[in-house]
């Protein structure tokens, strides 16, 4: 059976960035279709933050027990940690699926219609969705937001089987651990995964094209996660290039072009991913492309009238949290409120073993841009709390980067365990303008790690009350 629709707004797409885009312009009276093929929430909610976050959890209570099982410190003593995966995975699921019914929830609270399915154009303002009963429904729109995501990169080499070459999709699905773990690519996704698997007792190795792991932050950064991962057994093949499965493992040319191998049970490919503009009609649709990307302008429209784009389609970075900013800003705009997408800063953090955020702008890049800066670094080590919370011997420390002329704050990093917490704070500071005497002269309470950040500001002025000068 066959139904039209019409409708004032159609998303397509309830990931982070469509769903809450549904939620505002339902809120602000407008009359909003979302369409979804795989469930409420998008990769966020059911293939990634959320379900990596949880199991990133997991694996640091299960190295935590099995620390403390070996050394007995601060007078607890208790026997080594047995992990049932299974039960790990269900867990898992579980809160995933408590926050995608809280998301469907949360629509029909706000007025917005969600209809599973897969949504085809066939030009910019008409599409069918066809339903998983083969019903269709033709919608026709006089604005659509296109919030389609992204997905993970295959190596043609090494296509994902689910068995022996793993996507971070199925990573996240294990119901057992192999022994072993070859993980190509020491970007987000693969430190994260990986350095979560080898706390659940998994020998992991790393292959990564790059000199570095991260290339997007510095060295100092990165040093501490380095360190961790070395002290905790995990190989780093820097400079190597994945070729393809052995027998016994992953095979790779090292930097000299010499084939190495890694005896692995399992293979992740974490190589990065790529927005999803194939199979729903993009092309019939008349907007422009930035490479893999949808063009778009700051108000997050497409060369198309009436057709905008949010979220990973549209460009990096690849992000929940800045779709989520575009999908708010895109329903006020339909809504007829003057609106534009220009943030200080897209904050991020990458989840390893410490911590790493990063919010504006290195001092290296800020003097690439040609500014004269000054900068101020305090580390966790001479912090309390952090001592206190047995974060302060990881080499983490929090810095901040300021014009040297009026000195106002122009990035700050961090690295630790717990900084991701520390993130918003990070970001307000970048939004609103502060200079360094805004961050040291606000009372920071004791004992907290945010007290580093009011430090790492005096010591950006000269006159740090915690470390010497
Ligand atoms: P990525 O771009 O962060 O890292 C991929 C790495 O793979 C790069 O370092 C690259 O040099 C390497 N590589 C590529 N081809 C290779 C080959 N043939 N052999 C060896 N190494 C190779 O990509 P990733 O980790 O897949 O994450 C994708 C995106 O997902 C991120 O850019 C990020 O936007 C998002 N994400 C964000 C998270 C967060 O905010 N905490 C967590 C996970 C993902």
């Amino acid at each position: 059976m066959s139904t039209s629709l019409e409708t004032q707004l159609l998303i397509v797409g309830g990931g982070p960035a469509g769903y809450p885009c549904a939620i505002r312009a339902a809120q602000l009276g407008l009359d909003v279709i979302l369409v979804d093929k795989d469930g409420l929430g998008g990769t966020c909610l059911n293939r990634g933050c959320i379900p990596s976050k949880a199991l990133i959890h997991a694996a640091g209570r299960f190295e935590a027990i099995a620390e403390q099982a070996a050394d007995a410190a601060m007078g607890i003593s208790c026997g080594a940690p047995k992990l049932d995966m299974r039960a790990l995975t269900g867990w898992k699921d579980g809160l995933v699926d408590k926050l995608t019914g809280g998301v469907a929830t949360l629509l029909k609270a706000a007025g917005a219609q969600v209809l599973s399915g897969w949504a085809r154009f066939s030009d910019a303002k008409h599409c069918v969705v066809t339903r998983d009963d083969g019903e269709t429904v033709a919608i026709t729109a006089q604005n659509v937001v296109l919030a389609t995501g992204s997905k993970e990169v295959e190596l043609p080499f090494l296509p994902f089987d689910g068995k022996r070459v793993l996507s971070s999709t199925s990573a996240l699905e294990a119901t057992r651990l192999p022994k072993s773990l070859a993980v190509i690519g020491a970007g987000y996704i693969g430190l994260e995964l990986g350095i979560a698997w080898a706390k659940l007792g998994v020998k992991v190795s790393f292959v990564e094209a790059l000199d570095r792991i991260l290339p997007l932050y510095d060295a100092q950064l990165v040093r501490p996660v380095l360190r961790w991962m070395k002290a905790h057994g995990i190989d780093v093949h820097l400079s190597c290039k994945a070729k393809g499965l052995s027998k016994t493992g992953l095979v790779f040319a090292d930097k000299d072009g010499t084939e190495q191998e890694i005896k692995a049970e399992q293979v992740l490919v974490a190589v990065g991913r790529k927005p999803v503009t194939e199979g729903w009609g993009l092309e019939t649709m008349g907007v422009d492309m930035d490479g893999p990307f949808i063009r778009i302008d700051d108000q997050c429209r497409t060369a198309m009238r009436g057709v905008y784009a949010i979220g990973d389609v549209a460009g990096a970075p690849m992000l929940a949290h800045k779709g989520t900013a575009q999908g708010e800003i895109v329903a006020e705009i339909i809504a007829g409120h003057r609106r534009r997408f220009d943030p200080a800063s897209i904050p991020a953090v990458c989840f390893t073993e410490p911590e790493i955020v990063s919010v504006g702008l290195s001092a290296q890049d800020a003097r690439a841009r040609g500014e004269d800066v000054i900068v101020g670094k305090f580390p966790f080590a001479a912090l309390g709390k952090a001592l206190t919370m047995q974060a302060g011997t990881d080499g983490g420390f929090i810095r901040v980067t300021a014009r040297k002329s009026d000195h106002v704050i122009l990035g700050i990093q961090a690295v630790g365990a717990h900084v991701a917490e520390l993130s918003g704070e990070f970001a307000l500071a970048l939004e609103m303008g502060a200079r360094l005497e805004d961050i040291a002269g606000t009372i920071h309470v004791h004992p907290t790690l945010s007290e580093g950040f009011a430090e790492s500001a005096l010591a950006a002025l000269g006159q740090p009350l915690h470390i010497a000068r």
